[in-house]
């Protein structure tokens, strides 16, 4: 099978860098939200940072402007009929992503591949609300997507070879290296993650240290690119509360239980760099 058109269903930070970076390898994108404004803002977004990248040398103009000329702003779900494998980027909701996969599991032709980018939820449940189930998978992409080369790739359950290898070799086609994962709550890269980031929140919480000095310790400390706290951040606070919750109900694990002032900040409104507050400050918020 060949992929030549992906549907990608959803146009935030995540749905816009997969569709970008899609794009990139040679691909046909249909970019779909509800929002119509919202698909217009990530097509800005992906114009600004092709223009960008080029600029810097990793690729000509003209292949910018071929990139972005291959996606298709769609506001209707229905336009994945004519996809050859469709990579869901909604919000990270249960209720809300099998819906969407029951939708396109009656509308898509009996051979499309439908991925998801959840970050935590289980692809096998997912896969549940198909008809469809041998040809659903994890294709777990990592923010900022076209900077990180990791696509963590989930075998779901009843995900089959065929679904899983196809997946796998649009992974490395859009430059990514597929690592693959089992099925459980957070996967491996959350489930390594996020209790780092949420036990970056305790110390912050319990007055260990400032939110800045717990950043410069794993910066300086640990050589990560960038601290636990301003990942967060880069991630968005909501998320990251969301997958603790996850982790803690799919383990019922008190080791997973999220920081009180991770949920204070979310029920603030504080949601990191898309709100334009989070742990830090931002002058210029961008879209969710
Ligand atoms: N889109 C495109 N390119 C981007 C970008 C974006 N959103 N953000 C940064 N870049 C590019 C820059 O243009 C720059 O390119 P260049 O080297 O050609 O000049 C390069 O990335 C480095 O960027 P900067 O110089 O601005 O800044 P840094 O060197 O600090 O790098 C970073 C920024 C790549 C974000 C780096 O800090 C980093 O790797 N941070 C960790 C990110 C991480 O851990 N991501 C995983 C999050 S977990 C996840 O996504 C899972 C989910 O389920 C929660």
């Amino acid at each position: 099978m060949s992929i030549n058109t992906i549907s990608v269903v959803g146009a935030g930070q995540m749905g816009g860098g997969i569709a970008q970076s899609a794009a990139l390898a040679g691909c046909r994108v249909l970019l779909h939200d509800t929002d119509d404004a919202r698909v217009s803002a990530a097509v800005e977004r992906i114009g600004l940072s092709l223009m960008s990248g080029s600029a810097k040398g990793r690729y000509t103009p003209e292949a910018a402007a071929t990139a972005l000329a291959r996606i298709v702003p769609c506001g209707d779900l229905s336009a994945a009929i004519g996809a050859d494998l469709v990579i869901e980027a909604a919000t990270e909701n249960m209720a809300v992503k099998k819906r969407i996969f029951a939708a396109l599991d009656a509308i898509c032709a009996e051979g499309t591949i439908l991925a998801s980018n959840t970050s935590s939820l289980s692809v096998t449940a997912l896969a549940s609300a198909t008809g469809r189930p041998e040809q659903v998978v994890g294709m777990h992409f990592m923010n900022p997507v076209p900077v990180m080369k990791l696509v963590e790739l989930v075998r779901g359950l009843r995900t089959s070879d065929e679904t899983f290898n196809e997946a796998a070799a649009l992974a490395k086609r859009m430059g990514k290296t597929p690592l693959e994962v089992r099925d459980y709550p957070g996967f491996a890269s959350n489930r390594i993650l996020m209790p780092m980031i949420n036990e970056a929140v305790y110390a912050v919480y319990e007055g260990v240290a400032s939110a800045e000095t717990v950043d410069g310790i794993m910066k300086l400390g640990m050589n990560h690119p960038m601290g636990p706290l301003a990942l967060a951040d880069l991630i968005g606070l909501d998320t990251c509360l969301a997958i603790m919750e996850i982790l803690h109900e799919g383990f019922g694990d008190s080791k997973y239980r999220p920081c009180p002032l991770l949920r204070n900040y979310v029920q603030a409104g504080w949601l990191g760099r898309k709100s334009g507050r989070g742990f830090y400050e931002y002058a210029g918020a961008e879209g969710g």
